[in-house]
């Protein structure tokens, strides 16, 4: 699979490829059934990349590869919509609801109406438009006459379809559809997490992540966000493929065309409907995503189409809305934690009260700006819920409940844990601790070390590494792997089982792969993503260690912050020495220079170094077409040096290549192998 390939069979592969690819992605997003495991998926995906990488004049933008397009927008263009985007009436109980049903029968003189019901998401509108079955432009809702212009960052979702899969008739000339684009209850808690530690604010809840994640300028932060999107509204279709007539038959067109949609119910009279609605409005949490209510539609569109608007919404279509779950409980005090960056935080503790399914007995305050913004003190009674489900949050305090003796809450000074200078950077909303080896961060750092994501060191909780910092048998994760079996023995509550299941997974989560170790370090702005991202482009983690803020900007994903982020970290003494302590204990899958067995191409495992002055592309573009290949640049020659590349006036490389017999290659000889004219053993 990895040999270079000719012109015409990079064609066939590549739309062979293509065809793979969207056949998964469908089975994965719009079926819910995916056949192949997500290393597969990437295998495959990274195959085209490659391809395409050989012959970009093969690149379409409907190519899987080209989700992110890379183009960093100033503002997002207004673009008029068809027709007016309308938004929904609501409905807040069964009342409500049986008065919205006899005022449709009595304007249709319907004696009986049949409904769809589907889950209200709670995200954000995008209307999508596909000429010729491509994929060509998508608006936000924006005033409902006009909208913004966010086509490369929808693009980036995986998602959304670049391509519509044909129906017996064919593909439609032009289409319009409408959903929701949301982020996962999962991924927006992971995502607020991430910014509190970095002391940026938090998203409030999943639809304000969801549409802060949609409005970036720069589309590779629209992609690291994992947003979906669901479909739910066939606003216009033309050509051979015909408009069904009823609800349900334009979310079954969808869902062969492509796109996935929502869970929906076909209900023959409003009073199933109420039925449907009771029981969703008890399971809702089960859902992976956030939905604030159900959407009731009449099931035959003629029909609707005959009840007409009045004013912004549909008269055969109505929201019920749920009621937030909100209960009352008392913040007994408000501690301060500190997180494994230095971020301060400040969380309440409350009464225990159970809402939304579970107990809750802490909830986070964020920082000190919004504890005053909703003016919360210790001992006020007052009002939560759990945003996005699971998050529990205080929506405000009960004023009336007062009784004088509450007490006003500001950050201290001093670090709680190590009691340094707590400042607060320009800029941020977050109080930092300035020790870099302040006792709370360390700890905090090394349960993130360990935790399941990272290195993935099981039955090494917050309780033992607490123990192992207090007892002083380490200083930073590397000590970790020093460890004997008698210093484990010595902590508090260590059988012998226990002290032999640790070490073997201290020993086991040696040969983590490369993209654990990075995210396990908890470099600002590297989350799992960016970790997995970062060690597909680099070959080892001395090559992400060296590499520029430059460099590290070409890689999908990451920005500037990102990238200065990375830098900055790998510069410390500190991490240097921590990273020579796991080379030393033999944290070696990870570190050492096969790290990435991933990488697979014609040059996969080969080192080539490049010399003089290459006269039909820069040095940066030789370097991309040996990774895309599989292989690595070094600056200097040494004996496992595969090949030296020599272009005009080249320096002593090439005399040390001569003494050492190492592999000459002129340009010529270049450009065969990295255009498939030649393979690597030089035929
Ligand atoms: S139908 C004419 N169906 O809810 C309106 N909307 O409050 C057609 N929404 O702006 C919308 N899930 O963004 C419809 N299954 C669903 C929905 C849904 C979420 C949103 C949509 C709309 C808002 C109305």
């Amino acid at each position: 699979m990895g040999d270079a390939v000719s012109r015409e069979q990079a064609a066939r592969e590549i739309a062979e490829l293509r065809q793979v690819i969207a056949e998964h992605e469908y089975r994965y997003y719009v079926l819910d059934d995916p056949v192949i495991s997500d290393a597969e998926f990437d295998k495959l995906f990274r195959r085209l990349q490659q391809l395409e990488a050989q012959y970009p004049e093969l690149i379409t933008p409907d190519s899987p590869t080209q989700r992110v397009g890379g183009q960093v927008s100033s503002a997002f263009r207004a673009v008029p919509h068809t027709r007016a985007v309308l938004s929904l009436g609501n409905a807040f109980s069964e009342s409500e609801l049986r008065a919205f049903d006899r005022r449709a029968k009595e304007l249709s003189r319907a004696r009986e109406l049949d409904y769809v019901v589907e889950p209200k998401i709670d995200g954000l509108s995008v209307i999508l438009r596909y000429d010729n079955g491509r994929f060509t432009l998508a608006l936000t809702r924006g005033d409902g006459l006009s909208g913004e212009d966010v086509t490369a960052n929808v693009r980036t979702i995986g998602s959304v379809p670049l391509a519509l899969r044909p129906v017996p008739q064919g593909v439609p000339e032009y289409l319009e559809v409408r959903g929701e684009v949301f982020l996962p209850k999962e991924d927006f808690r992971k995502l607020n997490e991430e910014r509190e530690q970095q002391g940026l604010a938090v998203f409030a809840n999943s639809r304000n992540a969801a549409a802060g994640s949609l409005r970036q300028l720069d589309p590779k932060v629209t992609a690291s966000r994992p947003l979906r999107a669901l479909f739910y509204e066939l606003r216009e279709l033309r050509g051979n493929v015909p408009m069904p007539g009823t609800e349900t038959g334009c979310l079954e067109l969808l869902k062969a065309l492509g796109f996935p949609v929502p869970v929906y119910y076909y209900c023959e009279s409003i009073g199933e409907v109420i039925d449907i609605i009771s029981e969703w409005q008890e399971k809702r949490h089960t859902l992976p995503y956030d939905i604030d209510g159900m959407v009731v539609k009449v099931q035959d569109l003629a029909l609707a189409q005959s009840l007409g608007a009045t004013g912004h919404s549909p008269r055969s279509q109505i929201a019920f809305k749920f009621p937030a779950e909100q209960v009352e409980t008392k913040i007994n005090d408000i501690i301060v934690q500190v997180g494994r960056t230095g971020v301060l935080t400040p969380i309440a503790i409350l009464q225990p009260v159970t809402v939304s399914g579970s107990v809750v007995s802490r909830a986070s305050l964020h920082n000190e700006d919004l504890i005053r913004e909703k003016d919360i003190r210790i001992g006020d009674t007052v009002i939560l819920q759990k945003a996005g489900d699971i998050i529990p949050e205080v929506v405000a305090v009960v004023k009336d409940k007062r009784t004088g003796e509450e007490v006003e809450f500001s950050m201290p000074e001093a670090c709680p844990s190590c009691g340094s200078p707590v400042v607060r950077p320009a800029g941020e909303v977050a109080h930092r601790c300035i020790n870099i080896s302040c006792p709370a961060q360390l700890k905090e750092s090394l349960i993130h070390f360990c935790s399941r994501d990272a290195m993935d060191i099981r039955g090494l909780g917050p309780a033992i590494i607490e123990s192992l910092l207090q007892a002083g048998l380490i200083n930073d994760a590397g000590d970790l792997y020093n460890l004997t079996q008698e210093d484990i023995a010595k902590l508090p509550g260590m059988g012998q089982k226990s002290v032999s299941n640790l070490v073997r997974s201290i020993e086991a989560s040696k040969s983590r792969p490369l993209h654990k170790l990075i995210y396990a370090f908890g470099i600002r702005h590297v989350g799992a993503r960016t970790a997995a991202v970062l060690s597909r482009h680099f070959s080892s983690l001395d090559e992400i260690m060296d590499a520029t803020e430059e460099r590290l900007m070409q890689v999908e994903d990451v920005g500037p912050e990102t990238a200065k982020a990375v830098v900055m970290f790998f510069r410390q003494d500190s991490v240097r020495k921590l990273i020579d302590k796991l080379r030393s204990a033999g944290v070696e899958a990870a570190i050492g220079r096969q790290a990435n067995t991933e990488q697979t191409g014609p040059l996969s495992g080969k080192t080539l170094v490049l010399t003089g002055t290459l006269s039909s592309m820069t040095r940066h573009e030789a370097q991309e077409h040996i990774e895309r290949l599989g292989g690595k640049v070094s600056s200097s020659v040494s004996r496992n040096t595969f090949a030296l590349v020599v272009g005009s006036s080249p320096g002593s490389k090439l005399d040390r290549a001569r003494a050492l017999g190492v592999r000459v290659m002129t340009e010529q000889e270049f450009l065969d192998l990295i255009h498939g004219r030649s393979s690597v053993d030089g035929n």
